[in-house]
């Protein structure tokens, strides 16, 4: 992955260019006066904050709190969220997405799904925030470069769509293609990746109730630059296994190529599950830094096996996890 480094050798993330939105803010400030009356304790407070949101009313795309899936880690500002990205189809600076994000059109939006699957078929956007109950989730998301966020997402289970469709016994892997049209996505033109950016997981993986097809975040729809209108979750791997902006599902018998694993094969492994004992070949992955907490210039905190979520030890069980990288 790319690393873009100031000049005196750190990696640095540049200030949002998002307007701050006000509305969304006062609303938490507010739900914050009445719960600090109302409960003591910060995890309590995190939580009836969550809750009020989640449940309440105000939000543009409301969802259920789902409390047993979600971290009490201190939430990540919707402003370094949405102007500190990777979505190389809008460039390879941090700022870029944000910057040129706007183009993308989101609607109308189709995904096909297809392949190994007794039900092919094709949804829209409002077909798929009908398919199952929308949750919000909060999720740690750790990228691959050492950085981390803590993320209310707004989706479902990607097992709602295996159920939907049908998989046949053929299909083992499921691949993520992406959105790759020049005109919307001044990204496209460069050679850093094979366009479009695909991705893959096991079925197994697929099926696991933590990945999530993702529809929203803090309480709306996705950004554009956070991969509207819709992407993948999975808290447990390394951040560009979640693709962005995703037009096909392709249901599989092989192990799909991915980008990343195609631009450089000995870094970027098909599993990319966090594991802080296997490190990059060119940097550690024993600690991170967290976006908008931690200080700009070094890794604070110890990275967690899994990015912490354990849940998914089962799925590796038997399996060299320095081999399956
Ligand atoms: N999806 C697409 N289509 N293109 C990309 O460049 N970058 C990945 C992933 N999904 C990427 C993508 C990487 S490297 C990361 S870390 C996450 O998106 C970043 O998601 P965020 O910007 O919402 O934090």
């Amino acid at each position: 992955m790319l690393i873009k480094r100031s000049p005196n050798g750190i990696d640095l993330p540049f200030p949002s260019e998002i307007t701050p939105r006000a509305l969304y803010e006062s609303r938490r400030s507010f739900i914050k006066q009445i719960a600090l009356g109302a409960v003591g304790g910060a995890a309590l407070l995190e939580m009836a904050q969550r809750e009020a949101f989640a449940q309440g009313t105000g939000a543009k795309l409301p969802a259920k709190l789902n409390q047993a899936y979600s971290a009490l880690d201190k939430q990540t500002p919707f402003k370094d969220a949405s102007s500190y990205n990777n979505f190389y189809e809008f460039g390879t600076d941090k700022s870029e997405p944000a910057r040129y994000a706007g183009t993308l059109k989101t609607r109308p939006w189709t995904v096909a799904i297809e392949g190994e699957v007794k039900k092919p078929m094709t949804l829209d956007i409002d077909a798929l925030l009908k398919l199952a109950p929308l949750e919000e989730r909060v999720y740690r998301l750790r990228c691959v470069e050492g950085w981390s966020m803590v993320i209310p997402w707004i989706g479902y289970s990607f097992a709602e769509i295996i159920k939907k469709v049908e998989p046949t016994g053929n299909a083992k892997y499921v691949e993520f293609v992406t959105l790759a049209d020049k005109k919307q996505m001044p990204g496209i033109g460069s050679r850093v990746l094979q366009w479009p950016y695909t991705e893959g997981l096991r079925i197994d993986e697929a099926n696991h109730p933590l990945a999530l097809l993702t529809l929203g975040m803090y309480g709306d729809v996705l950004p554009n630059q956070n991969g509207a209108p819709v992407r993948m979750v999975l808290p447990w791997k390394y951040g560009f296994k979640s693709a962005k902006s995703i037009v096909k599902i392709r249901f599989v018998k092989d192990q799909p190529r991915t980008s990343w694993n195609l631009s450089a094969p000995s870094e970027y492994g098909f599993y990319s599950n966090v594991n802080p004992e296997v490190d990059h070949p060119r940097w550690s992955q024993a600690s991170e830094r967290r976006i908008g907490e931690d200080g700009f210039l070094s890794r604070k905190r110890k990275t967690l096996m899994f990015n912490g979520y354990n849940d998914v030890a089962s799925l590796y069980a038997g399996m060299d996890l320095k081999k399956f990288y």
